[in-house]
């Protein structure tokens, strides 16, 4: 490994405040997660205010822990990988705080404005026209500041780490432009500028695509530094990197419609998106053998680093949920799992094994280094964590599983004379007993995160942020 010394250290300041941030989102959004789920066991927590009714705490819900907790993550982590990766400084420190502040805006707009019950009515894409505009310009900045950081580096190839960071930047964008076009009629409404079936087949072009591109080549960016960092492994194929980023983002553009199966969408368009989930499962899993095989030889380090526990568990959950999703694209299976809890359990299992468990050992690996400590103040704490989170997320999925068939059993059911076997309540009443323990392993993943936020306090409270940018300052060739 050669030294050389970089005239310019990183700009940590800005990655620090993203991952400060995703603690404190994480902890809001998945606290409102736990709400909401007690509010499905006990609805008397609605309060009979139009406010923190469901309906409009659901959306927050979703808003706080993709774009706000998720979308934090995101930021902190690609920026502190791509100057690390590139051997440079971001390119310019003022649009980088540009993309701090503005991105903090919309999550406190979604804030007030979701409950106050302003929505386009579109999922994952409810924010309306104001805020969705501050978003374009504060996510055409990310792309400024992550590409233009990229044209600077003094390394000669791209990691590819940033390859994925860089799709997810610019698809997002993409996705979030068209989906948002619409006519303002005043400044809180809009009518989306598609209608019927077309506007549908945009909305989920967005909505799975959100979650191909937001929810998973980010992450998977996340992926391709932090696991190969915390094992002390290079990865284990550069060739098959290549080919999973290739293969995963060809396909993913294309299974949207596997939201709209036995709906007025045109058929060919259902089986095409069918397909074409089905072939996903491929570059999915690819990836994921190439994150686990990354351990080869150093399995044992599972034994004594919670961290690294928490980066190869959320490889599990990607390879579980991955190939869940494309089984349930297949429309006789769809046919049963639409609309029930099997969806709830997928997102989870995604959203809470995957996108969480991955951002927080990511958190958990860059805190010490931003804050000029040598490690977190407790690994105690973290393994606690780790089992609040793994037992957490089990509990959540394992009753969706359930309360899923369930219910999509209970309302298929026909007796003899054609009439429904059971009520819409009865399968409600049969899906109490899941909901209360979907809402107890909530309240487990939930309590990680403040185990978590302790854990960061006293880490920071003891940090000395000018020796890690000094640190910084001394780049090492080959840091990636
Ligand atoms: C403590 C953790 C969490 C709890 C207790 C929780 C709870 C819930 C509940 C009760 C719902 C509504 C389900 C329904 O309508 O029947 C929901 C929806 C959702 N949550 Fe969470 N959640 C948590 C964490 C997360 C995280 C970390 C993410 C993403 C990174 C996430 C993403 C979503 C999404 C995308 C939906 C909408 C699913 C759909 O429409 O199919 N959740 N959550
Ligand atoms: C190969 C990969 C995947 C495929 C083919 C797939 C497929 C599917 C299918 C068929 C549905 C149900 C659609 C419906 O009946 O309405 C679904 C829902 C969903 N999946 Fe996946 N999935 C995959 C991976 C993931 C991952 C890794 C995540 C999260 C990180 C995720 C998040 C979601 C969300 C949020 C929804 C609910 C959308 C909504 O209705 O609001 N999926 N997925």
């Amino acid at each position: 490994m050669s030294t050389a010394i970089s005239p310019t250290a990183y700009n940590y300041k800005v990655v620090r405040q993203f991952a400060i941030m995703t603690v404190v989102w994480g902890i809001l959004g998945m606290g409102l997660g736990v709400f909401i789920a007690s509010q499905l066991v006990w609805p008397e927590l609605n309060f009979g205010l139009p406010w923190t009714s469901f309906g409009r705490l659901r959306p927050l819900h979703t808003n706080l822990v993709i774009f706000a907790f998720g979308g934090c993550a995101l930021f902190a982590t690609s920026y502190y990988v791509v100057q690390r990766t590139c051997q440079t400084r971001l390119i310019s420190d003022s649009l980088a705080a540009f993309t701090f502040w503005g991105w903090q805006a919309v999550i406190v707009g979604a804030i007030i404005t979701l409950p106050l019950g302003y929505t386009t009515t579109k999922e994952y894409a409810e924010l309306e026209w104001p805020l969705a505009i501050l978003l374009a310009i504060v996510w055409v900045t990310y792309g400024l500041v992550f590409f233009g950081t990229i044209t600077k580096r003094k390394t000669k190839h791209i990691y590819v780490g940033n390859w994925f960071y860089g799709a997810f930047i610019v698809v997002t964008a993409m996705l979030h432009i068209v989906n948002h076009m619409s006519l303002p009629v005043s400044l809180f409404k809009s009518y989306s500028a598609y209608s019927g079936a077309t506007d549908a087949m945009i909305q989920w072009w967005y909505g799975h695509n959100a979650v191909g591109f937001f929810l998973t080549t980010g992450f998977l960016g996340m992926m391709y530094y932090f696991v190969p960092k915390q094992a002390e492994r290079p990865i284990y194929s550069y060739r098959l990197s290549i080919v999973h980023f290739w293969a995963l983002i060809t396909l993913y553009i294309w299974a949207g419609p596997h939201h709209l199966h036995y709906t007025a969408l045109p058929d060919w368009a259902q089986s095409l998106g069918m397909a074409m989930s089905i072939i996903l499962l491929a570059p999915s899993w690819g990836g994921m053998i190439n994150g686990m095989m990354t351990l080869s030889g150093a399995w044992h380090k599972l034994r004594t680093d919670p961290i690294l526990r928490f980066l190869v568990v959320s490889l599990a959950f990607y390879g579980m949920s991955t190939f869940e999703g494309p089984m349930m694209a297949i429309k006789t299976v769809n046919s049963l799992s639409h609309y029930t809890d099997w969806t709830i359990g997928h997102v989870h299992a995604g959203a809470l094994g995957w996108v969480a468990m991955i951002s927080i050992g990511a958190v958990y690996h860059m805190i010490p280094k931003l804050f000029g400590r040598a490690q977190m103040h407790s690994t105690g704490l973290i393994n606690a964590h780790f089992w609040l989170a793994t037992i957490g997320t089990v509990l959540y999925i394992a009753s969706m599983w359930v309360n899923g068939i369930t219910q999509g059993l209970m309302w298929r059911a026909i007796n003899d004379d054609g009439t429904l076997t059971y009520s819409f309540v009865e399968a409600l009443q049969a899906s109490h007993p899941g909901f209360i323990v979907r809402a107890l392993g909530g309240a487990f993943f939930a309590s990680g995160m403040l185990l978590m936020a302790y854990n960061v306090w006293r880490t920071v409270r003891a940090s000395n942020p000018a020796e890690a940018e000094a640190a910084a300052t001394i780049a090492v060739v080959g840091a990636h």
